[in-house]
């Protein structure tokens, strides 16, 4: 189960005749939402798919020891984060899955070159675009590092393309050699598409995708509270509150909230709007940026996200360290208030599949209708290519 508080420790900061006036807009803004052309995203994922997700991830785990996923931003956050959610913190029996193409550090694709060359890996490249030049990079040396050790032949096994349907550079590659391939439909963007084989095939792994297909449709009944979400942000944007502050107490969901920064800065950053999207990780956080929330400037909000159970038990002092961690979420809760911060909660009785997969559709509708409460478009990301053309000009004109 989830609930939602985004009352309690906001609404001295927003005017009820505001906030009424902004929540009935509700109906105008789901039929703009629903009228938008890449809501792919928000349609049934066909059965037969998802079958043959899953027969390709036993293959993969049958054959092989690991798979390398090679994307960048919405192609390769969605799987990164949910993994990092529930992967234990030490753990060397599961299956790897190993994420390249996020980073030009010549250190870490040397290192995972010599790391690989041990392996009997398989690479799952991802881009809808088929031209990033991050996924491009990894994904030449990587295949490279392939066809030294293996032949042609084998590289159709062990080279998974997932892409656009029709265009693209690695589409035409993955049709010229015989590659095997999964499809990001035309009507889903990037930060939008964990349930395509984007993220799936990678999840498949290591997880029961059934689950996730199923938690994520029943995010489907969080459409008018996404909504509430949505107006409460904006009117606090309005407040002078240009920043959202996301607050998890368990370290393995820090990639989570790097999820969360994508989706919301990419979906709502442009013509001069949007709230910047930032993190921290508590308790370890509140002794560095605490004290900037605490004191500093006021151009904050938070969305604290608190799990009631773990099935994880420790006692210290005879209380469950679980319940420690807890009431100091409340705590910080009602002190960042005092100190002029509204706060926003979020709580989930527990840390499970179907409950992260309902969250995650929940935050994708909530970023589609603050972007258009903010008037720009929810699914386009024109501001990325101005560095990528810098870049090309400078390596042009070395
Ligand atoms: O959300 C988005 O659309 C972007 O973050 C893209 O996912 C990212 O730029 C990678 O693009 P591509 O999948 O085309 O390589």
């Amino acid at each position: 189960m989830i609930k939602f508080d985004f009352k309690t420790y906001s609404k001295s900061f927003i005017k009820e005749e505001d906030y009424n006036e902004l929540y009935n807009k509700k109906n105008e803004m789901i039929e703009k939402l629903n009228n938008c052309d890449m809501i792919g995203w928000m349609k049934p994922i066909a059965p037969e798919l998802v079958e043959r997700i899953k027969k390709c991830a036993k293959k993969i785990k049958d054959n092989y020891d690991c798979l390398v996923v090679i994307g960048i931003g919405g192609s390769f956050l969605g799987s990164y984060s949910f993994s990092k959610m529930f992967q234990k913190y030490f753990d060397d029996k599961s299956f790897s899955v190993i994420y390249a193409g996020t980073t030009l550090s010549s250190k870490y694709l040397d290192e995972l070159q010599r790391h690989l060359e041990k392996k009997n890996f398989c690479i799952n490249v991802i881009s809808k675009s088929g031209s990033t030049m991050e996924t491009t990079i990894a994904y030449q040396v990587l295949k490279e590092l392939l066809k030294r050790k293996y032949s042609d032949e084998e590289l159709k096994n062990r080279i998974i393309v997932t892409t656009d349907k029709s265009t693209g550079k690695l589409h035409e590659e993955a049709m010229v050699n015989n590659y095997q391939t999964f499809e990001i439909p035309e009507d889903i963007g990037g930060r939008y598409s964990f349930l395509t084989p984007a993220h799936l095939l990678p999840l498949a792994l290591n997880y029961n995708i059934d689950e996730i297909v199923e938690g994520y449709f029943e995010g489907n009944r969080l459409m008018d509270i996404a909504y509430e979400y949505a107006v409460t942000r904006k009117l606090l944007f309005d407040q002078g509150k240009v920043v959202e502050n996301f607050c998890v107490y368990e370290e393995n969901m820090s990639a989570f909230t790097e999820w969360l920064k994508q989706l919301f800065g990419e979906t709502e950053g442009k013509n001069g709007v949007g709230i910047f999207p930032t993190s921290t990780i508590h308790t370890r956080d509140l002794h560095s940026l605490g004290q900037f929330v605490q004191e500093g400037n006021k151009i904050l909000f938070e969305t604290f996200i608190k799990i009631t159970n773990s099935d994880s038990f420790v006692e210290y002092n005879k209380q469950e360290l679980h319940r420690i961690n807890n009431i100091v979420l409340d705590s910080v809760v009602k002190a960042h208030f005092s100190g002029g911060v509204p706060c926003l909660e979020i709580e989930m009785t527990e840390l499970d599949i179907e409950n992260v997969s309902s969250l995650i559709y929940f935050f994708m509708l909530s970023a589609a209708f603050s972007a258009l409460l903010f008037n720009v478009n929810p699914f386009n990301q024109p501001g990325v290519e101005v560095y990528k053309k810098e870049v090309k000009q400078a390596l042009e004109n070395r």
